[in-house]
């Protein structure tokens, strides 16, 4: 028989991302709507080994939708990797009541969760990420207000790179993966876009490309690239010897992970985090919340840490044939 849930958890873990607040409000107001009570753990994994939990009212979340970064804080935490920090972290949930947890992060914290319901702790992950880099899903929250925000900062670049006609190389983040670098692509026209999953390293093709482009008349050229791929100075460098053209390189960091979540991140955040009670309160563990195919479901974790996802083919193709067909 499944275990009746009474007291939940929450907590984020790993880099924030804007959506999470939004996430976090929904988890506490649809198990309060469901008769549970809430504790919020701050700074993730490293905040419930130091005990820093706190009770959670419906009023505690109000004014938060619309707020960047994460109520609760966040941290990376070392301890929880190791089996004596996850025992730990299991007695502290049954010392609080915590019966039920959500961990809001991304596949680094879906480890942690994965430990938890080992140990006994019914456990569902929500994917919040920037970096779409978890593969049963289609959605991460704060993937949308990242790309965004990167897409209005490219924008920018461009344009003083077109009142000076240089070249810019724009670094966007991503970690490994090349999702936002792929999107900015496409979202800003860019003229070339370098993914960790397709780039051959081959400077000479972009070199060619930048001379022969601006033959034809283009007074800029974007490069979006991946924080996998970095190095943009040094690029940068390289690019202006060879071409002679001058070359910026911007790096945009952080303030990609910041500001007010948008609309998307908002309602999928909010209907994964009620989602995530409602398998709780179905007795399900060891389980994590995606969006697939038009459809919000739950994954086994260890099937979702299991799975691999790619670049769509198409998107890149797209991707190149939008950059590369330019004849004035
Ligand atoms: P993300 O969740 O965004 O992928 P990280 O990979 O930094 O970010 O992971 C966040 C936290 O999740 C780590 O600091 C650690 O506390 C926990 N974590 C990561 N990997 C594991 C693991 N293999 N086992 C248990 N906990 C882990
Ligand atoms: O996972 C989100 C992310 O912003 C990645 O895109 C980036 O590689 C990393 O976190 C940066 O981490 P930190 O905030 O520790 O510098």
């Amino acid at each position: 028989m499944a275990k009746e849930i009474k007291t939940i958890g929450v907590l984020t873990s790993g880099g924030d991302a804007p959506g999470m607040n939004a996430a976090i409000r929904a988890v506490v107001r649809t198990a309060i709507a469901r008769g549970l009570k809430v504790k919020g753990i701050k700074k993730g994994y490293q905040g419930l080994l130091n005990e820093e939990i706190v009770d959670m009212e419906a009023k505690d979340v109000s004014d938060i939708i619309q707020r960047g970064g994460t109520i609760l804080g966040t941290a990376r935490c070392l301890e929880f990797k190791e089996a004596e920090g996850q025992k730990k972290g299991a007695e502290i949930c049954r010392k609080h009541g915590i019966d039920g947890i959500v961990v809001i992060g991304g596949d680094g914290s879906y480890r942690g969760a994965q430990a938890l319901s080992r140990l006994g702790i019914n456990t569902i992950g929500l994917p919040g990420t920037i970096d779409l880099d978890i593969a049963c899903t289609e959605y991460t929250i704060g993937f949308d207000t990242a790309v965004n925000t990167a897409m209005e900062a490219i924008d920018k670049v461009r344009d003083t790179s077109t009142s000076h006609e240089r070249c810019s190389i724009i670094e966007v983040m991503g970690r490994g993966a090349g999702y936002i670098a792929l999107w900015c692509g496409i979202a800003n026209g860019a003229e070339d876009i370098l993914l960790p999953e397709k780039y051959d390293y081959d400077e000479q093709k972009l070199v060619n490309n930048i001379i022969e482009k601006r033959k034809h008349g283009k007074k800029h050229h974007i490069i979006v690239n991946a924080e996998g791929i970095g190095h943009s100075a040094s690029m940068a460098k390289r690019i202006e010897a060879a071409t002679g053209i001058e070359t910026r390189a911007t790096i945009l960091g952080h303030m990609q992970r910041g500001g007010s979540p948008t609309a998307k991140d908002r309602v999928y955040a909010s209907t994964m985090g009620a989602l995530a009670v409602d398998l709780l309160c179905e007795g399900k563990t060891n389980r994590v919340v995606g969006y697939r195919h038009g459809e919000f479901m739950d994954f086994d974790i260890n099937e979702a840490l299991a799975m691999q996802k790619d670049v769509s083919p198409y998107m890149w193709e797209v991707c190149n044939s939008l950059s590369h067909n330019y004849r004035k």
